[in-house]
């Protein structure tokens, strides 16, 4: 409970200062970031299992090429509505240094469900675990930060808008090229990967740009935060559990001082 009455205040202050952070972009420019409404958003928001297995697969098929997920064991893809053998047959695809008895250095196994994600493949691609809660969404209206008190910090917001918002601007800078970008407010290294019907869903949705793009992000909000839905829970209980506290002191309040009430002379 402490920790949410932290968050709250946090959030309270971001949504206050936000005027000031939603001009800040880490390239110098203004930050463009689309409002996407996720199903997780909101008090009583949750994920759409479907859309972290896209998201899962568009991480897989592309993003995983650069970037890992180092904090995220494989057997939390339960959460995702796989089985135990599904979790085991996706695991079995990654390797990891093999440390049992028998093993010389430098030996690999086959990864298991207790063993985690790769780390990022590319020196410079930051790990994408806890991406989603590392960088901020829309600011609301005006930049009022409204938006993020109600739908949460909405750094899949952000995730889904950098993959939508290449510009197709490039240049050079000490050897390496930088690609503009809107979300990003300038320029970056990584360049666009998507461009719609990268990947081919096994159920069936037409793969946009937008559509992989709100997959992937929802799925790294999955990996940031895997237990979103118990906190909003949790969450709720306890306001409603304070409502009806406040509402047992009034009436208490109001009995202990009805005897001393209009007697004054
Ligand atoms: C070819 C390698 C490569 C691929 C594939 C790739 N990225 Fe990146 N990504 C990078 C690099 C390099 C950076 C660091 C860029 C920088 O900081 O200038 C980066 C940065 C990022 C960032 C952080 C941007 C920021 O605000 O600092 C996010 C989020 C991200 N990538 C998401 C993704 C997603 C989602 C995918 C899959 C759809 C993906 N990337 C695919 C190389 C890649």
């Amino acid at each position: 409970m402490m920790k949410r009455t932290t968050l709250l205040s946090a959030l309270l202050g971001i949504g206050l200062l936000a005027g000031a952070p939603a001009a800040l972009a880490a390239g110098g420019e203004e930050q463009h970031i689309t409002d996407y409404s996720f199903s997780f958003e909101g008090p009583f928001g949750s994920y759409d299992q479907d859309q972290l297995q896209r998201g899962l697969q568009v991480y897989t098929e592309i993003c995983s090429g650069c970037h890992g997920l180092r904090y995220v064991p494989f057997r939390a893809l339960e959460d995702l509505g796989y089985t135990d053998a599904e979790v085991r047959a996706y695991a079995a695809n990654f390797f990891v240094p093999d440390t049992g008895p028998d093993a010389q250095p430098g030996d690999e196994r086959e990864a298991g469900p207790t063993d985690y994600f790769p780390k990022s493949g590319v020196a410079n691609a930051p790990d994408l675990s806890l991406m989603a809660k590392a960088r901020a969404g829309f600011h609301g209206p005006l930049g009022t930060g409204l938006s993020q008190l109600f739908n949460g910090m909405g750094g899949a917001e952000y995730i889904a808008s950098l993959n939508t918002g290449f510009t197709g601007e490039e240049k050079e800078e000490a050897g390496t090229l930088l690609y503009e970008n809107t979300a990003y407010g300038g320029y970056l290294g990584m360049g666009q990967q998507l461009y719609g019907d990268d990947v081919e869903y096994a159920d069936g949705t037409p793969a946009t740009i937008e559509q992989e793009a709100m997959d992937v992000a929802a799925f790294l909000m999955w990996a940031a935060e895997p237990k979103l839905e118990a906190r909003k829970s949790t969450g709720i209980w306890v306001v409603l559990w304070l409502a009806l506290v406040t509402v047992g002191l009034y009436l208490t309040n109001k009995k202990l001082w009805a005897p001393h009430k209009g007697k004054h002379k």
